[in-house]
């Protein structure tokens, strides 16, 4: 392991972290997913881990779960969902770094559909938005990271999520111009009921993991939750 100092606020608490693209199938060989990997909730994982919390990652998209860390491995948002759930109440807390989609075929068919046979339009319906179901479900104490994913007004954008699904923390990420995608470096910048905080980065992202634990094990020490 490596040589971080152990947070006490965060050694021993458990952390539920969502990470990676969900994926919503329109037939065997069809779906529909988003760019995301899930490298930083792994990341952010790993760096729970390493600094004595009890990780459970559920994880959706093709990368390998990271040793030491209990994971769910999930397809779709619903599955997601219900990974969560069966884990939420025994949590101290949530990070929510998964892209999940927005929207999910209507329909799904067992067989592949032919061209002509409907494909050609698609209806879509929303998924269960896992965060807010998550926030909405909390008990006293436990505390809920959500991240915001966005290419214009970020700050805006991110104060809005904070209170609409009452958060303790939005970190927010800048998806301008192939950044944070597949990207080497990234920053992120927590948004909290005081406001924006300090940017934390550019950084690779196990280093940005890294300083985002520290960032609220020192948040969580000064409210002493
Ligand atoms: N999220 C979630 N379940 C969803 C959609 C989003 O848990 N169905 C979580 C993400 O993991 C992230 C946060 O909500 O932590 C914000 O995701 P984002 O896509 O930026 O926000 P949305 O609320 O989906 O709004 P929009 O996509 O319209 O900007
Ligand atoms: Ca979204």
């Amino acid at each position: 392991v490596h040589g971080t100092p152990k947070q006490p606020s965060l050694n021993g608490r458990r952390v539920l972290i969502t990470s990676g693209p969900t994926r919503e199938d329109l037939d065997p060989v069809r779906t529909l997913t988003n760019r995301s990997t899930g490298a930083m909730g792994i990341e952010l994982a790993r760096a729970f881990r390493d600094v004595g919390a009890r990780v459970h990652l559920v994880l959706g998209g093709d990368l390998a779960a990271p040793w030491g860390v209990d994971t769910t491995r999930v397809r779709s948002a619903q599955q997601m969902l219900e990974a969560c759930e069966a884990r939420w109440a025994e949590a101290d807390g949530l990070v929510a770094a998964a892209a999940v989609a927005d929207q999910r075929p209507e329909t799904s068919s067992p067989e592949k559909v032919k061209k002509g046979e409907g494909i050609e339009t698609l209806n879509l319906v929303r998924t269960p938005d896992i965060l807010a179901r998550l926030s909405s479900a909390r008990r006293p104490g436990q505390w809920v990271i959500g991240f915001a994913a966005e290419s214009e007004k970020h700050l805006e954008h991110a104060s809005a999520k904070l209170q609409k699904k009452q958060l303790d923390a939005v970190l927010v990420n800048d998806v301008q111009d192939g950044k944070a995608f597949g990207a080497q470096a990234n920053t992120l910048t927590p948004v909290t009921a005081e406001g924006p905080q300090a940017p934390l980065g550019p950084l690779a992202k196990d280093q940005l993991a890294r300083a985002v634990v520290q960032w609220w094990a020192q948040r969580l020490e000064a409210r002493s939750i």
